[in-house]
């Protein structure tokens, strides 16, 4: 699947972003070595802490489901009455790279952009020098 096609999947996501404190609205699209794909978007709690992100949301479905071999995840995000054809480029916080460091190798890749734009990364240009036991 090309980074397009996957970034649209994330814009796919999106739409069901449970973000009524933030109105800020994020949609993933985690993809797996065997073609596979996770959707994932924020869900906000009341309480602030409880919210979880949709790139953490993407991760967390998959490895319940016993998914192991990530290859690439598409993020995008924007205001919530930003239309899908004008989202400009969001990158994952800094608790999601942890999470990502948690299941992926350092050539994991991470989409950000539009499909008519898409921007790659590497996890390991993401998060250098990570944090492991
Ligand atoms: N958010 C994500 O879903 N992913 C990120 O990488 C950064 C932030 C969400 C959390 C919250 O619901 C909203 O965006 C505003 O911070």
């Amino acid at each position: 699947m090309s980074p397009s096609e996957l970034i649209s999947q994330a814009i796919i996501a999106r739409r069901r972003a449970y973000a009524p404190y933030s109105h800020f609205w994020v949609g993933a699209a985690l993809l797996c070595q065997d073609g596979s794909v996770y959707l994932g978007c924020n869900i906000e709690n009341s309480a602030y802490g409880p919210t979880v992100c949709a790139e953490r949301t993407a991760i967390f479905k998959a490895i319940s489901e016993g998914a192991s071999d990530f290859a690439a995840i598409a993020i995008v995000g924007g205001g919530q009455d930003v239309p899908e054809e004008s989202l400009a480029p969001i990158y994952p916080c800094g608790v999601c790279r942890q999470v990502m460091s948690e299941f992926c190798k350092g050539d994991f890749l991470i989409y950000c952009g539009t499909p008519q734009q898409p921007l790659s990364f590497t996890l390991d240009e993401m998060l250098p020098c990570r944090f492991e036991l």
